[in-house]
């Protein structure tokens, strides 16, 4: 007889947020028919990264769908550490701008760290400055918490997953994704475990894992024999092979274990850009004092 297929239940971040984003444009639309003026984003790019130029014109788009205006600077590869701090402050000063946002990765000759701090932390939507990152340490509802993680969380509670007392194995200890996630998860009372580079064997840790999430940007790393029957896997990967889109994770071998899994695209990539619409209408809100 043949093997029966089982589908895992697909946590489709593309449907949830187009749900989301109804409600955020209805929001706005509410606000703006009150006579305020749109909440309004400032996006930075600096330099020709193709990759970057995709996620920025996604992210561009999408406040255009909601009614968020957004405002674009897009300097050259060699611009200055002065330069983006002089554009910076100026952004900072306008009273019209509610978010500023700029790009990952920036060019070698800009050190990250200065750029993210002189970003005021009330204009912080992308969550990255220290302040910002001491409140989701500090479990305070007041931060801003960064976009991937908090659409993360955003998607596993939609769909009912529980977290408290839960094993969540990340992999990858990177500053946007792993680092403020596992802080987010231990937020949730999960017992968080965090892989990365330096790790003696990453599947004794993700053979463990009630939920798997993987953010190495390494495709296809998560195979079927790392991951335990029935865990909730959630791929924040994505990569170009040839002319496929492709995660993490071995979707293909994987769903036959997990209980739940995200697709790439259309799982956690739309989140990540619903969640960047929320923090920047949070930014507003608290600016326009609403
Ligand atoms: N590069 C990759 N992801 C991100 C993100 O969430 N925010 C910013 N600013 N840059 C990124």
């Amino acid at each position: 007889m043949e093997k029966a297929l089982k589908m895992p239940l697909l946590l489709d971040g593309k449907a949830l947020s187009e749900s989301i984003r109804g409600r955020i444009s209805e929001e706005i639309e509410e606000y703006t028919s009150r006579g305020f003026r749109p909440p309004t984003l400032a996006v930075v790019l600096v330099g020709e990264d193709p990759a970057s130029k995709v996620y920025v014109g996604n992210k561009k788009k999408a406040c255009q769908k909601v009614g968020i205006r957004s405002l674009s600077y897009e300097l050259p590869y060699n611009t200055t550490l002065q330069e983006l701090l002089e554009l910076i402050a100026q952004l900072n000063a306008d009273e019209e701008v509610d978010g500023i946002l700029v790009q990952l990765p920036l060019p070698p000759h800009i050190p990250q760290q200065e750029v993210i701090l002189a970003i005021s932390p009330k204009k912080d939507v992308d969550g990255f400055h220290p302040e910002n990152m001491g409140r989701l340490v500090a479990r305070l509802e007041d931060g801003f918490i960064p976009c991937t993680p908090l659409g993360i969380d955003i998607l596993l509670n939609h769909y009912g997953v529980e977290l408290k007392g839960k094993d969540v194995v990340i992999v990858g200890a990177g500053f946007i994704v792993g680092r403020p996630l596992s802080l987010l998860m231990l937020w949730r009372d999960a017992t968080v475990s965090v892989c990365h580079i330096h790790t003696k064997d990453i599947s004794e840790y993700t053979k463990r894992a009630d939920i798997l999430i993987s953010a190495t940007g390494v495709p296809h790393l998560i195979k079927a024999n790392m991951v335990k029957e029935g865990a909730v896997v959630v791929d924040v990967g994505i990569s170009r092979v040839g002319d496929r889109i492709v995660g993490d994770v071995d979707f293909e071998e994987v769903k036959e274990k997990a209980f739940a899994i995200t697709p790439v695209p259309g799982g956690v990539g739309p989140m990540t850009v619903t969640a960047l619409l929320l923090n920047t209408l949070k930014a507003y809100r608290r600016n326009m004092g609403l």
